[in-house]
């Protein structure tokens, strides 16, 4: 078996790359928002799209229409395969089609659904997240061609940004055919768009809703207002009892833990307040190393709140409002078990003894990794040589909860999570973008790895 060095990989990606990135700007224009209906149109455009450029790069690919556990209709997955020697190992490439909703197009720079090129990054809705994992997966299998060595299934899924409620009982009810050594999830990034990274761990996701009442009907707010408190300010004290005074979580029950496999390297604060654009004055929240805060201790976000709109607002009091958290778990810990920390903190904590119902909404998983599986290796070496620089551990404070389900089904899968992202993409936000050159880079990496795995 002849291996096929960097050098003519290279020279492959390079002559296909305008193909590349043609792709992946057909990719953005599909305005694949799942948030706008799984089973919409728009989506069943966006999955067939990916299923004819799977084709074009030798993949057999079909759209198939997923079921929700309850059993009405899901989402459209790509699914496909392609088979070189039953005795190769299997990998299964995976990214997801559908992207996040664009709230506010007039906070971009360009148009969200026109991918733009800018300073060698790629702008557009869905650019990084998740089309170049889309973009990495094909690169990589045109360049190796009929020289694959490894038989190679995909899974490009139409809900991730959902929760991925219909993914696993999918995989469940066809667990043949996803069967694999190598799992590939191809949705997270590298340090940097020069330096690669392996992920080394994810938080868990879970949302909960905390409704609190004080009163049963709004009120006069001078006739009450001093014993009584309104519903909106209750909630922000209960909100506020959460953290200690340097801003870090104060609830029993609640683990955190420090980077899996140990810290290499530390992010850089300047970098971390220059990428999340915090204003001159905050200071950052928590304690230890930036690292840890970001990737392996708890977070908890207030994503959604039920008050009045300043407009309109009048002189009452809010008798009861309802806002949602988003926390990021700790990757080894249990979802429900966290919930079931806030749920326990919070009504515990109930100021003034207003009435506090917590109700769980969904429960995602964290995940580390296995740094002693040999595709673990297999994919440094890859990054090494792909970028020429040695990768950074890096975890990831977002969340791919379907990943230790995978991992339940498929025990002796071992998974990499790599992906098209860097800490200027922007994902979920305004302006998103992917940078060309570690694309190009990504790619040549997934081809080496998939090399690397057939040896
Ligand atoms: N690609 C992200 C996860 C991610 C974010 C990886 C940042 C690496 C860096 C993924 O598409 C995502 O956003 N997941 C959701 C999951 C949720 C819907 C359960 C998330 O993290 O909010
Ligand atoms: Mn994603």
């Amino acid at each position: 078996m002849v291996a096929l060095n960097q050098d003519e990989l290279r020279s492959r990606v390079e002559d296909d790359f305008d193909r590349v990135v043609e792709l992946l700007s057909d990719k953005v224009a599909l305005k694949s928002v799942s948030a706008q209906g799984i089973t919409g149109a728009h989506m069943r455009r966006s999955a067939d799209f990916v299923a004819d450029e799977l084709r074009k790069v030798g993949v057999q690919a079909k759209v198939v229409q997923s079921s929700n556990p309850d059993g009405t209709p899901g989402a459209f997955e790509v699914i496909g395969s392609k088979t070189v020697d039953d005795h190769a190992p299997t990998v299964l490439l995976y990214a997801h089609h559908d992207v996040q909703p664009v709230p506010d197009a007039s906070a971009w720079d360009t148009d969200p659904f026109v991918a733009t090129e800018v300073d060698g990054r790629l702008y557009g809705r869905g650019s990084a997240d998740d089309g170049g994992g889309i973009a990495i997966h094909s690169g990589a299998l045109h360049a190796l061609g009929g020289d694959l060595k490894v038989n190679v299934k995909v899974f490009i899924e139409g809900e991730e940004e959902m929760g991925s409620p219909s993914f696993i009982p999918f995989i469940e009810a066809h667990r043949e055919e996803f069967a694999s050594d190598v799992i590939i999830v191809a949705d997270s990034g590298n340090w940097s768009a020069q330096i690669p990274s392996l992920t080394t761990s994810l938080r868990g996701n879970t949302d909960v809703d905390v409704n609190v009442k004080v009163l049963d009907h709004p009120v006069h707010s001078g006739q009450f207002g001093g014993p009584i408190l309104d519903a909106n300010t209750v909630a922000a004290m209960l909100i506020a009892s959460m953290y200690a005074d340097d801003g870090s979580l104060r609830i029993p029950g609640l683990l955190g833990g420090d980077p899996v496999g140990g810290l290499q390297r530390d992010l850089d604060e300047a970098g971390v307040r220059g990428d999340a654009g915090t204003v001159g004055s905050y200071r950052l929240a928590g304690n230890g190393s930036l690292a840890s805060r970001l990737w392996t201790k708890p977070s908890i976000s207030v994503i959604g709140f039920d008050a009045h709109p300043v407009e309109g607002s009048f002189n009452v009091i809010s008798p009861e409002t309802t806002f949602r958290l988003s926390i990021r778990t700790a990757p080894q810990q249990r979802p429900e078990e966290a919930q079931r920390a806030v749920t326990d903190f919070l009504t515990a904590h109930a100021p003034f003894g207003a009435e506090v119902k917590v109700s769980a909404i969904d429960a995602g998983m964290g995940w580390s990794m296995d740094p002693d599986a040999p595709a673990t290796k297999g994919a440094l070496a890859a990054m090494q040589e792909a970028f020429g620089v040695a990768p950074v551990n890096k975890g990831e404070g977002g969340s791919i909860p379907f990943i230790p389900e995978l991992q339940r089904i498929f025990p002796q899968a071992q998974v990499l999570v790599t992906g098209p992202e860097d800490p200027k993409a922007n994902a979920h936000s305004p302006n998103e973008s992917i940078s060309l050159s570690a694309l190009k880079n990504n790619i040549i990496t997934e081809a080496l790895i998939l090399e690397k795995l057939a040896h």
